[in-house]
């Protein structure tokens, strides 16, 4: 790799409709480059997102260590659910998969842990201590929990039952918004039930709301009423990449220690 390799990482976000990828800065948790964007085929089946991801790579010519997300729980870079994607990826080693087609050290990490590693390194987190609860509100809802700024991995709490039984995420989500039309008020008081059922369980010292539909936070965020405070995403959508790159590069350089 040239000269770059040690300040630059490189994240992958593979999402429920595009596949992103950057190189980041790591030291100013940025990109480096203009971010590319291919949509996620239609059919998001292993082999066809993993085709996506290779050409990412090779559009910036990247040949060191990279991250990639996954919208999906992960354990040990095997992806063990997929509520939004195709469901032959249970069970898929994407870590494995991936490293042996790209020669590289590969790090998978769930797409909203990613995110909230992100927030708290560089985003709306950066200096809050205690507990910190980071959310993106997109096609699913995907959850970080982060204490003292260390992760606790693969909290799903888009699938937490709430209200009359409804999974969260078929309940709240940002696509049931749009699906269903809602106003930002009704739209809201559903945000509003998986929020306070959230702060009663966790008492966390902030929440912070990523996802797409956070560019437009001022819409909804002031029409919840909670004590917690909850702020948009400092890093809009790109917490996904900038945090796969960061864990990335902290796990290849384990590796080599
Ligand atoms: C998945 C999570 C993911 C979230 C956002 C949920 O359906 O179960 O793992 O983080 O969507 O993509």
């Amino acid at each position: 790799m040239n000269d770059t390799s040690a300040t630059q990482g490189f994240g992958i976000d593979i999402g429920g409709s595009g596949i992103k990828g950057a190189p980041v800065d790591l030291g100013k948790g940025e990109f480096a480059a203009e971010r590319v964007r291919v949509d996620t085929p239609e059919e998001s089946t292993p082999d066809n997102v993993i085709a996506v991801v290779l050409e990412v790579l090779q559009q910036f010519g990247w040949d060191a260590p990279f991250g990639c997300t996954f919208p999906g729980i992960v354990k040990r870079g095997v992806i063990s659910s997929a509520a939004n994607v195709d469901s032959s990826w249970v069970g898929v080693n994407l870590e494995k998969e991936l490293a042996e087609r790209t020669g590289q050290h590969v790090t998978i990490v769930n797409d909203a842990d990613s995110a909230g590693v992100a927030e708290d390194r560089f985003g709306a987190a950066a200096d809050v201590d205690g507990v910190v609860i980071v959310t993106t509100l997109g096609t699913g809802i995907g959850s970080a929990v982060l204490h003292d700024g260390k992760l606790l991995p693969n909290t799903e709490f888009g699938h937490l039952y709430l209200h009359h039984h409804h999974e969260a995420e078929k309940y709240a989500a940002a696509s049931v918004r749009e699906e269903k039309e809602l106003s930002w008020e009704d739209w809201a008081e559903r945000l509003q039930v998986f929020y306070s059922h959230l702060e009663f369980i966790f008492s966390p010292d902030l929440f912070v709301v990523g996802g797409g539909v956070s560019k437009k936070a001022d819409r909804f965020l002031p029409l919840l009423e909670l004590d917690t405070p909850i702020v948009p995403a400092g890093l809009r959508n790109d917490g996904g990449i900038i945090g796969a790159a960061l864990l990335a590069a902290e796990r290849a350089a384990q590796a080599v220690s």
